[in-house]
């Protein structure tokens, strides 16, 4: 990608010489010419380096460095000084300066310089992207402060240390696996592997020979010994998600992992010790589904030592804010936006608005807005369709282009009311927001019988 390069300099010279010298490299440069408009251009531009000349009207150098470094304490600057202003030169590095140039000098100093500060400043960005990546891997990122998700919090933490087998539930996107990922980075077995298990996302037979292994020759196409996921988690711990998936024979065998702590690899007779330490996750009603006979009430109990529960991000509402905050500064740092903003009008939307998928969905929202949204702050028509026309869903229809025939629309809603309510007259009004006495009126009006059995 084509590097942003910020040349600040009050002698034009200057400028139009470190212009020249930099031309054949691959850099875009943008100038300014004081210190007060190159602190705007950084704003404006967002460049990855800046050159900064420490003697310039309005503001001089080391005024804009601070309020440079002010704003993005990891930007590389080089500073550009006079010959003999070396007190100047490390001053400026205390506040942050990475380098500096004393005037005259060479081109090849210059550009070799350069390169070298944009080395940094790229590898600043990959730390802090690793960083933070990790943190997500390990489950240190558990945004919010609601009682539910701190309550949550708390049995992570009592729990992490035992070898107690923990159940995860919660609807889909709730941060099941990040909890999981908490436990077992929280554990001592924090060293060990940690293997994950989608049981849903593989068919019966496959899933037994990946949970277990198998031996040479146990079947069509397995042509050498295949350690499975328990072997690979020893010392460690497993994550079975979507355990609510797993078939009732496999559930069998892993019912015996979970009491005896030991299989046997398909086509194998060796038996195999393990000390594995299980978290499941489920979005399923595992209780119901043992009710149903879908799924082995003692394999529920084994799993269902701990539970823990992790409410639905509407019964939550009040870490909504933190989220936003959260997902809008991964997602601008991540595409290298300037950090963005939600109106009052758009906060109050994402407020209300239901996220039945939940923190998935709000992410993903997030992330598409910090893709596609121009401005830094982000109006009501930049949401997505669905979370305004919910919001808007019980005052205002959405009136499409080609338009409507209002009476048909009322003459539908009320036929649709009353089938909704069993033709309950009364029940089928309070729908329609409407008197019992309107209900019949325009009943009559359109012909609308009130008898199911006369249409
Ligand atoms: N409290 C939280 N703080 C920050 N990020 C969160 C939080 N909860 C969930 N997330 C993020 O939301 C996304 C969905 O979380 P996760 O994958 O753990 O959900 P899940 O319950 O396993 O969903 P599914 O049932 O669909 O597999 C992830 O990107 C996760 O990092
Ligand atoms: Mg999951």
């Amino acid at each position: 990608m084509t590097k942003k390069i910020l040349i600040a300099d009050d002698e034009k010279n200057m400028i139009w010489a470190m212009k020249r010298a930099l031309k054949n490299e691959d850099y875009k440069i943008i100038t300014a010419s004081d210190g007060k408009e190159a602190v705007e251009k950084f704003k404006k531009e967002d460049p990855d380096l800046i050159l900064l000349d420490l003697r310039m009207p309005e503001m001089n150098g080391m005024e804009a460095l601070r309020e440079i470094k002010k704003e993005d304490s990891k930007i590389p600057v080089i500073m550009i000084t006079a010959h003999g202003t070396m007190e100047s030169a490390i001053e400026a590095m205390k506040i942050g300066a990475l380098d500096y140039i004393s005037k005259p000098f060479e081109i090849e100093e210059l550009k070799v310089q350069i390169r070298k500060a944009l080395d940094i400043g790229d590898m600043t960005k990959q730390i802090e992207f690793l960083t933070e990546e990790l943190r997500e891997k390990t489950g240190k990122v558990i945004i919010g402060d609601s009682d539910k998700i701190k309550k949550v919090l708390e049995i992570v933490n009592r729990v992490a240390k035992s070898n107690a087998t923990v159940l995860i539930t919660g609807e889909s996107g709730t941060g099941k696996e990040l909890i999981a990922n908490a436990i077992h980075y929280n554990s001592d077995r924090a060293d060990k592997p940690y293997v994950k298990v989608n049981c849903g996302a593989l068919p019966e037979n496959l899933l037994e020979s990946e949970l277990f292994g198998h031996e040479k020759g146990a079947f069509t196409g397995a042509v050498a010994r295949k350690l499975g996921r328990f072997e690979r988690a020893d010392g460690g711990t497993i994550f079975l998600d979507e355990v609510g998936e797993i078939s009732l024979p496999m559930q069998v065998k892993l019912l015996r992992v979970l009491q005896e702590k030991e299989l046997e690899r398909v086509g194998g007779t060796e038996t195999i010790k393990v000390d594995v330490r299980i978290v499941a996750a489920t979005n399923k009603d595992l209780k119901k589904m043992t009710e149903e006979g879908s799924f082995r009430e003692d394999l529920y109990y084994r799993l269902n030592v701990i539970p823990i529960e992790l409410p639905p991000l509407s019964e939550r509402r009040e870490d909504i804010p933190q989220l936003i905050e959260y997902f809008l500064e991964k997602y601008c740092r991540e595409i290298g936006r300037s950090k963005m903003k939600l109106s009052k009008e758009a906060l109050d939307i994402f407020l209300n608005y239901r996220w039945k998928g939940n923190i998935r969905e709000l992410e993903n929202v997030i992330e598409r807005l910090a893709i596609l949204c121009e401005g830094d702050i982000i109006e009501k028509n930049d949401l997505p369709r669905e979370l305004v026309y919910e919001n808007n869903k019980n005052t205002e229809f959405i009136l499409p282009k080609e338009g409507i025939n209002l009476e048909e629309v009322e003459k539908n809603l009320i036929q649709q009311a009353l089938e909704m309510s069993d033709y309950n007259q009364t029940k089928a009004a309070k729908l329609l927001g409407i008197t019992r006495h309107t209900l019949i009126y325009r009943m009559d009006k359109y012909n609308i019988s009130g008898n199911k059995k006369d249409i």
